[in-house]
């Protein structure tokens, strides 16, 4: 604010005030004049035969009025008010609302910082943190993979302790920051529709499913010369390829004997999209560490 402007706030809030004051005191009457004729008893007015008597302000009224008075001084002293004068407390808004701001900064540190140094697995031992961790998740990927993180098809079940990449803190990082993209090209063109149909017996056979025999012993070959460069050699996955183990009797795609020949034709791909520009660093691994132990609740309860 320029001078000018500081000096015409300052000049016209005083006159404000003295004004109010001298019409607050030149109007006050003490008392009611006893003696007065009765017609200088009232103001004067006269409507519809109702006169107003001219009687003082209750006390009470008029002490509240010197009250705002005094209090409307000590606010200009204290807080910023009278142009460029900027109170003697230093207050401001901008002020106040850094104060706050730092204050809510402290309480969000308080209740997130912390958990950008501690161990997933510290983390999920906190009961507080999982709660946090739960929400995170409900928000932001129970979408995809279910409100109990159970799954949906073509989604994995988080709860199973099964895992196409891995259930280690740092595994459950890399999938989150980073995402996942499982690719498994189709096989339909490399082995042809028997060797579908074959390995996909086999590959019931492998789970104590309903199966033929003899098309799983051919559907073994197979695997044994196509499947097992991705899926491992006893059929129990490759995490570094996010190959699902074969022979746990849980499915991303069902155990139908027609999609797991759907798959083996067709192939799948599939995508975790990454969560690193999405969610801030302690966001995730407070939800890392809620994924975490859903999985080791799994294996308390085993
Ligand atoms: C758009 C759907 C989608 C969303 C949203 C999503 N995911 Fe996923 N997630 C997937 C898919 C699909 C896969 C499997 C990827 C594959 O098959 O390669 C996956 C895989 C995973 C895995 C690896 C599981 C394993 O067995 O190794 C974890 C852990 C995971 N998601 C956690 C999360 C968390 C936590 C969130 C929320 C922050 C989340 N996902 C959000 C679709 C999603
Ligand atoms: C190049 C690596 C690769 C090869 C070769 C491969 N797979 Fe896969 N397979 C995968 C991946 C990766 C997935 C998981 C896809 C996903 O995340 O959706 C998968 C998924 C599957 C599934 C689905 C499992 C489920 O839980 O629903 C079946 C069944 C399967 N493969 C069988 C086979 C058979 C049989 C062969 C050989 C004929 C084969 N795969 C060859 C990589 C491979």
């Amino acid at each position: 604010m320029s001078t000018f402007w500081s000096v015409w706030v300052i000049v016209l809030t005083l006159a404000n005030l003295a004004l109010i004051t001298w019409v607050l005191f030149a109007n006050r009457k003490v008392a009611v004049d006893d003696q007065a004729e009765p017609e200088n008893k009232t103001t004067g007015h006269v409507y519809d035969g109702i006169e107003e008597y001219d009687n003082p302000l209750p006390k009470w009224w008029f002490m509240l009025f010197i009250a705002t008075l005094i209090f409307s001084v000590g606010y200009l002293v204290i807080y910023p008010g009278m142009g460029n004068f900027k109170g003697v407390s230093g207050w401001s808004s901008v002020g106040a609302l850094e104060a706050s701001q730092a204050k809510a900064q402290e309480k969000f540190d308080e209740h997130f910082g912390k958990y950008l140094d501690m161990p997933i697995e510290e983390i999920a031992q906190s009961p507080e943190a999982r709660k946090m961790g739960g929400r995170i998740f409900a928000n932001n990927c129970a979408v995809c993979h279910g409100a109990d993180a159970g799954g949906n098809f073509g989604f994995p079940n988080l709860t199973d302790n099964a895992w196409l990449y891995g259930g280690t803190p740092e595994k459950i990082l890399e999938t989150l920051n980073n995402g996942r993209q499982g690719m498994m090209p189709p096989q339909g063109p490399v082995i042809g529709e028997e060797g579908v149909k074959n390995t996909a017996e086999y590959v019931l056979s492998l789970n104590g499913l309903d199966h033929d025999k003899a098309m799983a012993a051919e559907g073994q070959k197979v695997f044994n010369t196509v499947c097992m460069a991705c899926h491992g050699m006893d059929a129990k996955g490759n995490q570094a390829l996010g190959a699902p183990n074969l022979t746990d009797d849980l499915w991303l795609y069902g155990s139908s004997r027609e999609q797991i020949q759907h798959t083996i034709r067709g192939g799948r791909t599939n995508m975790m999209p990454a969560q690193k520009d999405k969610l801030r660093e302690d966001k995730i691994r407070l939800v890392a560490a809620y994924v975490y132990s859903l999985s080791q609740q799994d294996e308390e309860q085993q």
